[in-house]
């Protein structure tokens, strides 16, 4: 088996697509809806934590650019070296989400943006846990996904096979909240990518808070 072979698969397919998944989703309405959502509710000069950053665009340029400071993490080293160079006022880090260690209460706000479908939904509803407890009480957090309830199946994307795992829509929730996190709204657009051959997407956004600890 290859070196490469043996790398996570999300690091693998977005190696290969880099650049190209920005100009087929960075323009998502909802998406930019989701981060002006996200930093109006942010205190000043936040820390906040962008979970499968991608190539830094929109999420942390547009988080850099409200004054907060932001760390990217991502499987992805091509990703990486991408959102370093186009969104320099951000840190971003080449990790395993699933491996990082986390500290509590340690950010103002997460974004989790269709980062969790190369996972497995016990390592989803794991991972969705941690950022839970590394969110500050108070804090916010954005997640979307492709809700789907299906496992490990091959779909095609940006002409690219790759196996994909989600929840149906209310079993996300459930999985959120589980977590800890009060859903306070959720938003189902479909969108559909700017790729040769791509068609409608149905996305779901959940705006999401970690309650205050009471007593
Ligand atoms: C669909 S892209 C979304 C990128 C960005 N969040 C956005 O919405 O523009 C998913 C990103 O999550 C990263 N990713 C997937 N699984 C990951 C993991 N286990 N740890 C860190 N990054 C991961 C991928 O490399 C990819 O860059």
């Amino acid at each position: 088996m290859s070196q490469e072979d043996e790398r996570p698969p999300a690091a693998v397919l977005f190696d290969a697509l880099g650049a190209d998944y920005e100009k087929a989703f960075a323009h998502a309405p909802a998406h930019l809806s989701a981060l002006e959502w996200l930093t109006e509710r942010l205190p000043p000069a936040a820390r906040t934590l962008d979970v499968g950053s991608g190539t830094g665009r929109p999420t942390a340029a547009a988080l850099v650019e409200a004054g907060h400071s932001v760390l990217g993490v991502d499987v992805s080293p091509v990703m990486v070296e991408l959102a370093a160079r186009q969104v320099p006022g951000a840190e971003f880090r080449c990790a395993d989400i699933r491996d990082l260690p986390l500290g509590s209460d340690s950010f103002d706000g997460v974004c989790v943006f269709f980062s969790l479908l190369q996972m497995t939904r016990a390592q989803q509803s794991a991972l969705m846990r941690r950022l839970a407890l590394a969110l500050r009480p108070g804090g916010h957090l954005v997640l979307s996904t492709v809700a789907a309830d299906v496992e490990d199946v091959e779909v095609v994307f940006l002409g690219r096979e790759v196996r994909a795992t989600s929840f149906a829509e209310d079993d996300v929730i459930a999985m959120v909240e589980a977590a800890g996190l009060t859903v306070l709204s959720r938003h189902s657009p479909t969108f559909t990518p700017d790729h040769p051959g791509a068609g409608p997407e149905p996305h779901l956004f959940l705006y999401c808070r970690r309650e205050e600890t009471r007593g």
